[in-house]
């Protein structure tokens, strides 16, 4: 695979990145259904195998399962990848998610991945939301000084936004941004990758695939998941119109075949066409959809091809 700059951290990564809710299996919480911890394992060391140095999760992915199984592979090979976790989606005992970035919260969840990773460091540490309760520096006070403990390497943003961005900043320097990107989501491209060019930041991309509907996976409502998998119950998918996605993936496939790509090299090579992405984040369930990602992203995406996409998406986009 093809490697990238991460922003001013001096390092490079490959242009997609493991992304670990596919390892939450029967744990639940944010997953994607049943995969076996051998099979987990196994996943993530062909993944390295691969090419792949970067590695993403978070509490909540399995409720800790995914880190568990994450920290367990990585035992041997963990100078050599990347690590990333985060705070602020915790949960109640009875498992309701409960989204704070209270700083009491930020250090416990902290002190639990590094547990769970079974590691001393964590090498990019990120708010995995923003939280309208909590001014976001005082999460940052704590996170700057586990980065002062060497605890932490490199803080990092999720789903954040240009004031968050700021004020998190007056505490530490925050290295990457994470976010949703991909052909039916761009809002990243005007909130936030002006910040990414001002001040040299990387970029992680989630939902490359958009969880299956820009491969083709999920291609109607009829598709039947694992109790295990959040898409069979989770209300961010319950009430999501998907219709129009659908019919742009159906009109999208004869321009397809006329550049001959498919599915998956369009949606992986449309996220990489955009040089803020450092890394695109996909979640691969199986080695045989691993080798794919990571065969797909070395595929060039035609300007052309981009600018298709966009302009069919302009066309059906209801929401
Ligand atoms: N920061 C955040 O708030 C945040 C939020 C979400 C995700 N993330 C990160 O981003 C990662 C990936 O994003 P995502 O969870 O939104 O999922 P995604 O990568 O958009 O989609 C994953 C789904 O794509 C399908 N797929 C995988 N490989 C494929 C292949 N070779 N061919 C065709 N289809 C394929 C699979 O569907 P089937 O299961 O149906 O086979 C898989 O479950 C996560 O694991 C996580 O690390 C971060």
């Amino acid at each position: 695979v093809e490697f990238r700059e991460f922003g001013r951290t001096g390092f490079r990564v490959s242009c997609v990145g493991f992304g670990g809710a596919a390892i939450s299996g029967e744990g639940g919480g944010y997953g994607f259904g049943e995969i076996s911890e051998s099979d987990a394992i196994d996943l993530v060391k062909r993944a390295f195998d691969l090419g792949i140095n970067l590695f993403d999760t978070a509490p909540i992915y399995g409720f800790g399962e995914s880190e568990r199984r994450l920290g367990k592979a990585l035992k041997s090979i963990r100078d050599k990848v990347w690590v990333i976790s985060k705070s602020g989606v915790s949960w109640h005992p009875n498992r309701r998610v409960n989204m704070t970035n209270d700083p009491k919260v930020t250090l416990q969840m902290l002190e639990q991945s590094l547990r769970d990773l079974n590691t001393d460091y964590i090498d990019l540490y990120m708010i995995h939301w923003p939280d309208q309760q909590v001014d976001i520096r005082r999460p940052m006070e704590i996170l700057a000084q586990a980065q002062h403990e060497k605890k932490i390497r490199f803080l990092g943003l999720s789903n954040t936004n240009p004031g968050d961005y700021e004020r998190a900043s007056q505490i530490a320097r925050i290295e990457v941004l994470q976010s949703e990107y991909n052909a039916f989501t761009r809002y990243p491209e005007e909130e936030l990758w002006p910040l990414v060019k001002a001040h040299r930041l990387g970029f992680m991309s989630w939902g490359t695939l958009d969880k299956g509907i820009l491969t083709g996976r999920v291609s109607d409502e009829k598709r039947k998941f694992d109790p295990s998998d959040a898409r069979s119950h989770a209300p961010w998918w319950k009430s999501q119109d998907r219709s129009w996605k659908f019919r742009v993936v159906e009109k999208l496939r004869p321009i397809l075949d006329e550049f001959e790509m498919t599915p998956l090299e369009a949606c992986i090579g449309y996220v990489l066409a955009h040089r803020e992405v450092s890394s695109a984040l996909c979640g691969a369930r199986t080695a045989a959809q691993l080798e794919g990602i990571v065969a797909a992203a070395s595929k060039t995406m035609p300007t052309e091809l981009v600018n298709e996409i966009r302009s069919l998406v302009d066309q059906y986009r209801t929401v």
